[in-house]
């Protein structure tokens, strides 16, 4: 049985006085939950993450990394830099990142390869727009992206990965897939791993994301096969994340 994990992602979101109410409410708030939970923040709010959160049961992470070491890169952030911050997860692959920085899933797949050389663990996003869903592409789609990352990992790698999937069309929108829609999606993500590996197939957990809130969490985590969630607005108020910890 996967525990539930439930990740924050503030995106470009916070000040230092909001995100010092926002993370006091999620501590204050916890009250011994049983789902796991983390937030992934801006890089200049990390120091104030770990000052905040080192001794609670709540992680934190970055929102992207650079795919090279450290050197002359100018305004890229390289997971060394982010382990220095303790941080546990770093997203890699958003489709806002696919959309506006134009990232393929070979360059998502060397991020994960950098998060994994630095002790942390990646959370891989996948997920088909409207237009891939209304053509019936979309476990094609989502399929190539979660395979150009499998593929570059050694298999005994596989069981160090989140998955997250994320329909672009439900990211941001109020309109969250149905339980049975993303049930599908992420029977078929795990089945893909099990190729692999069939004991990280076990393990790996699955997150949901886009539009998830606490009045819709219940049902979506009551699948199978979803094993958490990746919050985007629902993520900012201590009162709706915490519902959906609890939820979980
Ligand atoms: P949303 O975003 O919860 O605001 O839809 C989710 C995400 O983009 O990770």
């Amino acid at each position: 049985m996967r525990a539930k994990l439930i990740i924050g992602n503030w995106k470009m979101n916070g000040s230092r006085a909001a995100n010092a109410e926002l993370l006091n409410g999620i501590v204050a708030g916890l009250d011994g939950a049983e789902a796991a939970c983390a937030v992934c923040v801006p890089a200049p709010y990390l120091q104030q993450c770990q000052d905040a959160l080192s001794g609670t049961a709540v992680a934190w992470g970055a929102q992207d990394v650079s795919m090279h070491e450290c050197g002359p890169y100018t305004g890229e952030v390289c997971a060394a830099m982010l382990a220095e911050f303790a941080c546990r997860y770093v997203i890699v692959g958003h489709s806002e990142r696919r959309a506006y920085h134009r990232e393929t899933s070979e360059l998502v797949a060397k991020k994960a390869l950098a998060v994994l050389a630095e002790g942390m663990t990646p959370i891989v996003c996948v997920g088909e727009t409207l237009a891939q869903r209304d053509a019936g592409e979309t476990m094609q789609v989502v399929g190539e992206m979660l395979g150009a990352v499998l593929e570059k990992l050694d298999p005994a790698a596989l069981e160090k990965l989140v998955v997250a999937y994320e329909p672009v069309w439900a990211i941001g929108t109020g309109k969250n897939a149905t339980p049975e829609t993303a049930q599908e999606v992420h029977a078929h993500l795990r089945a893909q791993i099990r190729v692999r590996n069939a004991q990280a197939a076990q393990v790996v957990p699955i997150l949901y994301g886009g539009s998830m809130k606490p009045d819709n969490a219940g049902a979506l985590l009551a699948q199978p096969d979803i094993d958490g969630g990746l919050i985007g607005g629902a993520a900012l108020k201590a009162g709706d994340f915490l519902g959906i910890i609890k939820a979980a």
